[in-house]
């Protein structure tokens, strides 16, 4: 901390936590410079509190301005120090407290997203100005936690018990306006075009602020203090919280968060101040220490190194793009076409001839108008989208593009016509991008005779909704290719994860060993219905016989079929054989009416076939299987899970995966697996390493191990023997030891969810 003359805010940027206390006349300038945004590490709390002090014992200032230099105001509590054994909130809700109670106006300048502790910090001053072009909101919640730091408090004494606890319960941002509406904010200043850069945007919300503290003093404006003011009851309907809850309890569970949130706001608005403020203290360390939080602060930081790939120079330059072309108008063809056009690109969709290109664009603009009516685009973006799409049959219409995604059926021989064509017609330095889900990315890079440019970029489905992007990096794909591939991801909001090559990557690599086992339960003689339950009840967004109808058993099964052809497939009768006899039934899965359920027609509710019950028990006898009776849950949950956690642990090893968060990455964003279990590997270290490679060995002996389904990954049967962690995991060396846990979990110990 320095105390000093009048100086300009440091510069976007600076290393290290700073907090400068100046002076500009009269007016105390407080400012934060903690890079890269800004967020409350114990460091800069403690430096805060210097300051703060230094204004309270200079007599000579009769106002204190707080703001903050580089892109943002404070983005929040420092995500990483709440692993911190010491962990406490108390030094800086202390330093709000005395700002708040200062008897000279504190006034806050907002730039950039005020976020978490960010807003806490400006809503404890007596007034607040923002920019334009600032977003406010307490994201805790998608950490698994409260806002700590008198949020719950302060917010509901600013805007109302309804629109607080929303804001908090969905962790959504708001901008300026809609906060000066709402009364959290009380000014909004023009923001210069974003194109001034964000440390730019510093130095306005310093001069705004300094101009408003100075109308609001020759106003001979009061402190103004939230802590003072009840929450404004009027309108909000009788039995409200109850209602609340009543609508949130089946979230409670699995979302603790949740619950706090409800019960901590309400306590804002039925007790004293001081009393919530006890209140919300208790519920957060409940929180901090919760199995939940704990796993989505792991995904926090998992999402953010998934985008620094080993090998690949920070801050190298994308190729340009403006015109895309997308090969196949199927249903992930044309999504992905959708999505692209969504962003301001010229989208070129070539399909084999007239009737399937008609289907294919009408595809693109349904996914286009879908996507706006979600949300996901405004409907301007959607139109403008449909307006620059066009349509051709023939590769040689997209001579001219930047990038080319090839989107035709899994299948090897027809994706490598589509290469070499590609690589002839195509304009030198165009990216052809395989959408693969699959198959081996070096073939296709040989076929298109430029392997430099080419890469895999698979997307999951339901690809509007599905965060993820498997980006798959070949051994010869130039990094300025991969950079290309990662600064799309992130254009069309997506999270991408980079793999390198192996049958099916990284996903599908690993959901072929749970696919495994869900055909084999199958003709065990185990119902869709049943393992999906189980599934889902282990918090599953979908069970795996729901996702396969849903994705295709027609594309599952030629994945298989590609699979065998290029001498992958064990020699075993049984293996994935249900997919196959299906698809050769003509059962596809939601789409053709039936798959593993049954379908009314224009209806995607899954219903119970008995047929399937039938082909299942027919195909077991011709493959060999015996159907068992009583195959009880934990087997179900044990069978699907543990090999998961075993193929994670492989694709490690192999260097396939660079990072045991990438996998989780992969899990939660592309597959439906609970976030608040933090992912596969997460999980596992969770219920123990040693548990599940007992439980491996276990069931290769029960089920006999012909076909080493169940060999144990040498990697995982070492982190058990000497108790690592998979988590912690690095090419570079192991980790720490780590509590064994329960499994299947949900038997409510170590913070898993009870079962419902
Ligand atoms: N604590 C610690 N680090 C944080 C952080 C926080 N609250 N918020 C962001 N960071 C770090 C990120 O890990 C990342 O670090 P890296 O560059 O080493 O990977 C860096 O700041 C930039 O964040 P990123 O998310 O990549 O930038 P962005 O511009 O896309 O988004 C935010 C900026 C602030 C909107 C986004 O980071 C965010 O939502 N942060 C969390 C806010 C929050 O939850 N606050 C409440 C905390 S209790």
């Amino acid at each position: 901390m320095s105390v000093g003359p009048a100086v300009p805010p440091a510069a976007s940027g600076r290393a290290g936590p700073g907090v400068t206390l100046s002076r500009r006349g009269g007016i105390g300038l407080l400012c934060i410079d903690h890079a890269p945004v800004n967020a409350l590490s114990p460091a800069v709390v403690a430096a805060l509190d210097e300051a703060v002090a230094a204004f309270e014992g200079d007599g000579g200032l009769d106002a204190l301005l707080v703001h903050c230099a580089g892109r943002t105001f404070v983005a929040g509590g420092d995500i990483a120090a709440f692993d911190a054994p010491d962990f406490d909130a108390a030094p800086f809700n202390r330093i709000l407290a005395r700002l708040e109670g200062s008897r000279r106006l504190v006034l806050a300048a907002l730039h950039g997203t005020a976020l978490g502790g960010g807003l806490e910090l400006a809503l404890a001053c007596h007034y607040r100005i923002a920019l334009a072009d600032t977003r406010v909101g307490l994201p805790e919640v998608r950490l698994g936690l409260l806002p700590g730091s008198l949020g719950s408090q302060r917010l509901p004494r600013a805007c109302g018990a309804e629109l607080a606890l929303e804001l908090m319960l969905s962790g959504r941002m708001i901008g300026a306006e809609a906060a000066r509406a709402a009364g959290i904010v009380d000014a909004v200043a023009a923001a210069a075009p974003v194109a001034a850069g964000r440390a730019d945007a510093a130095a306005q919300a310093l001069a705004a602020g300094l101009d408003y503290l100075r109308t609001l003093m020759a106003r001979g404006a009061p402190p103004r203090r939230l802590s003072e003011r009840p929450v404004a009851l009027a309108g909000l309907p009788a039995g409200f919280f109850a209602a609340v809850r009543a609508r949130e309890a089946a979230s409670f569970a699995r979302y603790p968060a949740r619950a706090a949130i409800v019960r901590a706001v309400e306590a804002a608005a039925t007790l004293p101040f001081a009393q919530g403020e006890a209140v919300e203290a208790e519920l957060l360390r409940a929180c901090v220490v919760s199995q939940p939080s704990r796993a989505l602060r792991h995904l926090f930081f998992a999402e953010r190194r998934a985008a620094q790939v080993p090998g690949l120079p920070a801050g190298l330059p994308p190729r340009p793009l403006q015109a895309v072309g997308v090969v196949g108008g199927g249903a992930m063809g044309s999504a992905i076409a959708a999505a692209l056009a969504g962003v301001g690109l010229r989208v070129v969709l070539v399909e084999a001839d007239g009737a399937a290109l008609a289907a294919g664009l009408a595809c693109t603009q349904a996914a286009a108008r879908h996507a706006a009516a979600r949300g996901r685009l405004s409907l301007a973006q959607a139109e403008a989208g449909i307006a620059r799409l066009e349509g051709a049959l023939d590769l040689a219409a997209l001579a001219g593009c930047d990038l080319v995604v090839e989107a035709v059926y899994e299948d090897m021989a027809l994706k490598q016509q589509v290469f070499a064509r590609l690589g002839r017609v195509c304009r030198p330095g165009a990216i052809l991008a395989s959408h693969t889900a699959t198959l081996d990315v070096e073939v296709l890079a040989d076929a298109s005779g430029r392997p430099a440019d080419v890469l895999g970029m698979h997307l999951f489905s339901p690809a509007g909704a599905m965060r993820l992007l498997e980006v798959v990096r070949a051994e010869r794909t130039a990094p300025e290719v991969l950079a290309t591939a990662l600064a799309l991801a992130r254009r069309l909001g997506k999270v991408p994860v980079v793999s390198g090559v192996c049958y099916g990557f990284i996903g599908n690599r690993m959901a072929e060993a749970y696919l495994r086992e869900t055909e084999f339960l199958l003709q065990e003689g185990v119902s869709p219905q049943r393992i999906d339950a189980v599934a889902q009840a282990h918090g599953m967004a979908m069970g795996p016989c729901r996702a396969l109808d849903l994705a295709g058993v027609d594309v599952a099964a030629r994945a298989v079929i590609e699979y065998g052809k290029a001498g992958g497939l064990p020699p075993d009768p049984a293996y994935r054989a249900v997919v196959r006899r299906l698809y050769a039934l003509g059962r596809h899965g939601q789409k053709s009416g039936a798959g593993l359920y049954r379908y009314a027609p224009g209806e995607r509710t899954p219903r119970p076939d008995a047929a399937v019950e039938a082909i299942c028990r027919a195909l077991a006898r011709e493959t060999g299987v015996a159907q068992r009776a009583g195959i009880g849950e934990r087997e179900i949950a044990e069978r699907l899970f543990y090999p998961l956690v075993n193929e994670a642990a492989r694709l490690l090893e192999e260097g396939v995966a660079s990072r045991p968060g990438d996998i989780d990455m992969v899990w939660t964003a592309g597959y439906g697996f609970p976030d608040y279990l933090g992912g596969p590997v997460w999980l596992a270290d969770r219920v123990g390493l040693a548990r599940i490679v007992a439980g491996l060995e276990r069931y290769g002996r029960e089920r006999g191990n012909a076909f080493d389904y169940w060999d144990v990954s040498p990697l995982l049967a070492s982190l058990a023997r000497h108790g690592g962690r998979l988590s912690d995991w690095s090419m570079a060396g192991a980790g720490s030891a780590s509590a064994a846990g329960p499994w299947p979990p949900g038997d409510g110990q170590d913070g898993t969810p009870p079962k419902h």
